[in-house]
Order: structure tokens, then sequence, then C-alpha cells
């Protein structure tokens, strides 16, 4: 049974990056520093993913865990249900 990640966000966070750094991206959606890892994925079937930058700049990393270009954004949050108000 495959379970579906948190969502953590409804649009990017936008974080500058170095480049040749390595960047751990949160997959499992329940890291209190998103993007990033921070461990809380422990005892779950998520793993965080690398995302090396080739070069520095701004990237787009996915909050909403429903990239299909993950761990960068592609823009599929924009299909989410809006949060219950
Ligand atoms: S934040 Fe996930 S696709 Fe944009």
């Amino acid at each position: 049974m495959t379970t579906m990640p948190e969502v953590a966000g409804t649009k990017p966070i936008r974080v500058p990056v170095e480049a040749g750094k390595s960047y751990w991206w949160c997959a499992c959606g329940k890291s209190k520093k998103q993007p990033f890892c921070d461990g809380s994925l422990k005892g779950s079937e998520f793993s965080p993913m690398e995302y090396k930058a080739a070069a520095a700049g701004e990237i787009a990393f996915c909050a909403c865990k429903r990239s299909n270009k993950k761990p960068t954004c592609d823009g599929t949050h924009k299909t989410l249900a809006p949060p219950a108000a």
C-alpha cells in the first residue's frame, strides 16, 4: 500500500541554493523545516530526496509533495483542492 505524503504547503517554497551543494528535500510532508527534511519521516515509508544544485540560483521546491518533477515544483499544487475553511 502506498501512503500519500502530507501536503506541507499549497505553493512552492523558493530557496537560494549554492552551486555543488546538496539539499535534502522532505518527501513525507511532515518536516517542520520545509521544504527540507528534519528527520520527521522516521518510521514512515518515505526517504528524503537529494537535490544537488548544478548552479547557484533560486529553486522553487515543491511543498505540496505532489509534483511530478520532485523535488521541484511543476505547478501540480494549482490542481489541489483549496484547504477547508
Ligand atoms: S508546490 Fe508542489 S507542485 Fe507546486
